[in-house]
């Protein structure tokens, strides 16, 4: 908990004073027409310019050009500029090149905001000028509080080391490495087999021969070493300058690489539940191919005239399907079929994955049913079960059992990630799917902070994927790699965990709750044991700070004042009201606190999207829902919301590992407490979501909004009173949609 004085100076000013206020400059972005054709913007600019620590404002047709940029940069000059907010469009799409602009005129990136006022707010209300200038100044006003607050983190700068590690020898590993090593980049490739090439699938056409070539160009490629029978032991450094062991038999070598490339592939579980069977008549996908490749070489074909193929999309041995697997399973059946036409071919699935519409999974599809290939759908929960001559199926087309005879059963099985990816996704801090494939951050939402990170992944360790995918995915890592790799020297400032020796009692709380296991607790002066984080490794998650029970821990960027004042900022809605004469007032006030990577993106896909149908939401972006305290949310109803909507990434999501499974525990935990003081429970709200459902977020946010319209009061609470009982204060509950 925030000590009372805390909360009372963010609330008397979002936690800025005028004297030591840093002087704040607003550019208002017209987008030509496209902000500027709804929203008034120089109203809007009047209106910013009355925000405590705005100095300068200004509107702009378009800040991005580079007469806007210039603009930028001489008005920092001229007015002494110490932060800049830009509201304008998507921070996705312009954030890097502001960031550039602010930092060639001496202001640190950190000290940039880009808020969303066109796909967060004008598309959102394309027919409602008040709604979306209401919208408008809320978004700003909790920029600025944010600027208002932030500290900078600690930087760093070091020399980028112009060499890479390529974990995995398969075709995305192979052909990465030899195109960075091409390019006059010294690459070691770590593979775990005695041999290079890894795994390939039937699916992977062409990829064997593909493979042939590659391994023989790398083995005598100058730029190349090669350290077979080997893993990687522990990663230590920064984007650029990493040491990494790895571990060749008895031998430990110590790498110095700037780039990491986790390409170790997957492959095919292994048949567990079935092995108890006649392995004379069931195989595998695999060992299917094998005999095939014999067959299509004999004279007399395939022996088999009933074959009965099960596609386990991961509900027989667990696991999950993917198009690889569905696709490789249909060409396989076709492949049956033209080496023995006469044969009977049935395939039993309980989903089919084809991919793109109209791609060539659904031509193969069509195909295999010309042919003749039967295809049954069995009911979910009942797998087939193989009896001595038949395989017996619950169809879920007719709802009766069906035995099909067989003399070949063939496992087409779910492809895994391959041994060894939970180490590295542990030594290198990838978060990984419920599968144990690995997400590599930021790269589906922000490509560019994954380069400077200097760590990617690249194949089928991702998901499973077919040769042309492997290529594309190999060709644009490498290409990034090389981009990363170009620059002589980095200079970064992640958000990492400071921890205040003064404050810290030791209590080992922050330790207890690090995902990644980089606080420590060290011995002083022989007493006692403080925390102390390991700052190079630290990812910045911000969950000590919520579990430490003295606030000695400081996460720049994601401070708690921070978030509260963006609370305060986002619900202290006087102000422009009266201009609009309460535009909002009968509408519940909804705070939503998104994680950046899940509902954040979402909301800002529905934006994008011009879906406007959804009710309106102060939305705060946070870096993970790790960092959600529930003080958070109290000091949102303490501000008058109506509603906290809490929207995180989906289990097994979280770019912080555990993030989301902490916000859930603290969540479920508020809500029991709720009641007691005196807030209805049903006024706070978690969803979990991936970064482009934004549907999720339209349908959750508009359920929320309509209940807590319809169920206004039943939902009326008499009085909140903070828990702490701070002052004996209690402060009147703002009754909703009143
Ligand atoms: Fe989204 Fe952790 S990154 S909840």
């Amino acid at each position: 908990m925030l000590h009372p004085m805390e909360y009372q100076a963010i609330r008397m000013g979002n936690g800025m004073e005028d004297d030591t206020s840093p002087r704040i400059g607003v550019i208002i972005c017209n987008c030509g027409q496209e902000i500027a054709g709804l929203l008034d913007t120089e109203d809007l600019r009047q209106l910013t310019a009355d925000i405590r620590g705005v100095v300068y404002t200004n509107c702009e047709a378009y800040p991005c050009s580079k007469d806007g940029q210039a603009r930028i940069r001489q008005a920092i000059e001229d007015h002494g500029l110490e932060r800049v907010l830009i509201a304008g469009c998507a921070p996705r799409l312009v954030e890097k090149l502001f960031r550039e602009t602010v930092e060639s005129a001496g202001i640190r990136g950190n000290y940039l905001e880009v808020v969303d006022i066109r796909e967060g707010c004008v598309y959102v209300h394309p027919n409602d000028t008040k709604a979306a200038f209401q919208q408008a100044a809320d978004i700003i006003e909790i920029g600025v509080a944010r600027l208002g607050t932030i500290t900078l983190p600690h930087e760093y700068c070091a020399e980028i080391v112009r060499k890479a590690l390529v974990i995995g020898s398969g075709l995305s590993g192979l052909t990465t490495a030899i195109a960075l090593a091409d390019e006059g980049i010294r690459v070691t490739l770590v593979e775990q087999d005695s041999r290079l090439g890894g795994k390939t699938f039937p699916l992977q056409s062409g990829a064997a021969e593909l493979i042939t070539q590659q391994v023989k160009k790398i083995k005598t490629h100058p730029n190349v070493h090669i350290m077979l029978n080997s893993h990687v032991t522990s990663v230590s450094g920064q984007p650029g300058n990493y040491t990494v062991s790895a571990c060749q038999g008895n031998n430990t070598s110590a790498l110095n690489v700037g780039a990491v490339i986790v390409a170790s592939g997957a492959e095919p579980q292994k048949l567990n539940g079935y092995d108890w069977y006649d392995r004379s008549r069931v195989r595998t996908h695999l060992e299917f191919d094998a005999e095939l490749d014999d067959a299509s070489k004999t004279e007399h074909g395939l022996v088999q005239s009933d074959v009965v193929m099960v596609l386990d999309g991961g509900e027989i041995n667990g696991g999950r399907g993917s198009p690889l697997n569905s696709n490789s399973t249909i060409r396989q059946a076709i492949r049956v079929k033209q080496l023995s036409p006469d044969a009977n071919v049935t395939l039993l699935f309980r989903d089919l994955y084809l991919g793109v519409q109209g791609g060539p999974g659904e031509d193969g599809f069509m195909y295999a049913q010309e042919l003749g290939i039967m295809f049954f759908r069995y009911y979910k929960g009942r797998p087939p079960v193989i009896h001595d001559s038949t395989i017996e199926m619950h169809d879920h087309q007719t709802g009766e059992i069906t035995r099909i005879p067989f003399d070949r059963v063939v496992f087409s099985l779910p492809i895994m990630p391959r041994e060894g990816t939970d180490s590295l996704a542990g030594l290198l801090h990838l978060p990984q799917d419920e599968q144990g494939f690995l997400i590599e951050p930021r790269f589906p939402l922000r490509p560019d902070d994954a380069s400077a990170d200097g760590v990617y992944v690249s194949g089928s360790v991702h998901l499973p994927v077919d040769t042309a995918e492997t290529l594309f995915q190999a060709y644009i890592t490498s290409a990034r790699t090389k981009h990363f790799l170009a620059q002589e020297t980095i200079c970064k400032n992640p958000p990492v965990a400071g921890i205040d020796p003064g404050l810290c009692t030791g209590c080992g709380a922050c330790a207890q709750v690090c995902p990644t296991q980089v606080i420590q607790m060290v011995k002083r002066d022989g007493l006692l044991s403080l925390s102390e984080v390991d700052e190079l490794r630290c990812i910045g998650c911000g969950n000590c700070l919520v579990v430490c029970p003295v606030k000695a821990i400081a996460l720049p960027g994601w401070s708690d004042q921070t978030i509260l004042a963006q609370i305060s900022a986002a619900l202290e809605t006087t102000r422009y009201q009266n201009s609009f004469n309460g535009v909002s007032e009968n509408k519940p006030r909804i705070v939503a606190l998104t994680c950046e990577w899940s509902a954040y993106s979402a909301a800002e896909i529905a934006g994008a999207r011009r879906e406007s149908n959804f009710p309106d939401v102060k939305i705060i972006r946070m870096n993970c829902s790790a960092r959600l305290d529930p003080d958070h949310i109290l000091w949102a109803f303490l501000n008058g919301a109506d509603g906290v909507f809490v929207g995180i990434c989906n289990p097994g999501e979280c770019h912080y590992r555990t993030g989301n499974l902490y916000a859930r525990e603290r969540v479920k935990r508020l809500k029991n407490q709720l009641a007691d003081h005196g807030v209805d429970p049903r006024r706070l709200h978690l969803e979990f979501m991936s970064g482009d459902d934004y549907k999720k977020f339209i349908g959750t946010v508009t359920r929320f909004a309509n209940q807590l319209s319809v169920e206004q009061t039943s939902l009326k609470s008499e009085e909140l009173v903070h828990p702490g009982g701070w002052n004996g204060k209690t402060i009147r509950n703002r009754s909703m949609g009143a």
